[in-house]
């Protein structure tokens, strides 16, 4: 799975920009990004319109990502949620489908129709999203759950919750974190170490806040963009090495859990 992708919350929710975001998954491609996270719920379906547009034609050169709303997560109710995304999405298969967040629906029905969906060709890979250590460690002990490939989660530099132990957990047994909001969706405090480190490197505080979710291995990252320069930003920060100074800096300003915290989600 490529560790760089773009997001598409709040993408198909403005007819106005539509057509940017459009613009922006192609530019995004053009620029090497191979990675679209997407959901059914982002713009109630338009988002995965949207991006089926800028796939036109190039649906092989991404791993594309997409998720059943809670709601939906019944066995039925996820092999019919699939078929409409993928109708939307307008290609026979997703790379890896999700979970939302925990829902109404026993975890173990959706996984049933995950391992179903896999068996038809119709998936590659699937995991979940939001779900603490607690929540993915029973499902990971049902029926399918041994297969989660991905828990997508909240992490960025203000959100450092999940390295107590669902981070650790995940990286032994090969479960990829996808960081979410790795830009605490435009609202980074600005704090002086992050300028400082960004200024060291001749980059962007932006940069260094994505190049710091990428420092581990088994962290993929997937900011949203839709004007241009932000694309450009943001995957010009996959060529961002930050080194150890540059860590412990960030370490101090952001500090990493000393305890178990309450897992977070937006
Ligand atoms: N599984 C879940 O429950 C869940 C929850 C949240 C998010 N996600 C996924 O994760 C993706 C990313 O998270 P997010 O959209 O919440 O927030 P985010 O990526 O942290 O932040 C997005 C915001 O940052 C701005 N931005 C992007 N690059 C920038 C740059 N270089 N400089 C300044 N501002 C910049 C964007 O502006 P413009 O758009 O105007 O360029 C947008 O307003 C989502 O799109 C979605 O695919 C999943």
């Amino acid at each position: 799975m490529p560790v760089f992708g773009l997001g598409t919350w709040r993408m198909g929710e403005s007819g106005r920009l539509r057509q940017a975001e459009v613009d922006a998954l192609r530019l995004g491609l053009d620029l090497g990004v191979r990675l679209i996270d997407t959901a059914e719920m982002y713009g109630s379906g338009e988002a995965e319109r949207i991006v089926a547009d800028a796939l036109e034609g190039r649906r092989d050169e991404v791993f594309l990502v997409s998720k059943v709303l809670p709601h939906n997560a019944s066995r039925a109710g996820t092999l019919a949620a699939a078929e409409k995304s993928l109708k939307r999405l307008r290609t026979d298969c997703l790379d890896l489908y999700l979970l939302h967040w925990e829902g109404p629906h026993p975890v173990e029905e959706t996984l049933q129709a995950f391992v179903r969906l896999r068996e038809q060709g119709k998936i590659r890979h699937y995991g979940l999203s939001n779900f603490d250590t607690a929540t993915l460690q029973d499902a990971h002990a049902a029926p399918g759950g041994e297969d989660i490939a991905v828990d997508q989660v909240l992490y960025n530099l203000e959100r450092r919750a999940i390295e107590w132990d669902l981070l650790p957990w995940c990286q032994e047994r090969q479960i990829a974190i996808m960081a979410y909001s790795p830009l605490e969706q435009g609202r980074m405090r600005r704090r002086r170490a992050l300028e400082e480190v960004a200024r060291r490197h001749g980059a962007t505080p932006t940069q260094v806040a994505l190049a710091w979710t990428l420092r581990l291995p088994g962290v993929v990252t997937i900011p949203k963009a839709t004007r241009p320069e932000h694309v450009r930003e943001d995957v010009a920060a996959t060529e961002l090495v930050l080194e150890e100074d540059d860590l412990a800096a960030l370490d101090r300003a952001f500090p990493p859990p000393v305890e178990a915290a309450p897992f977070e989600t937006l």
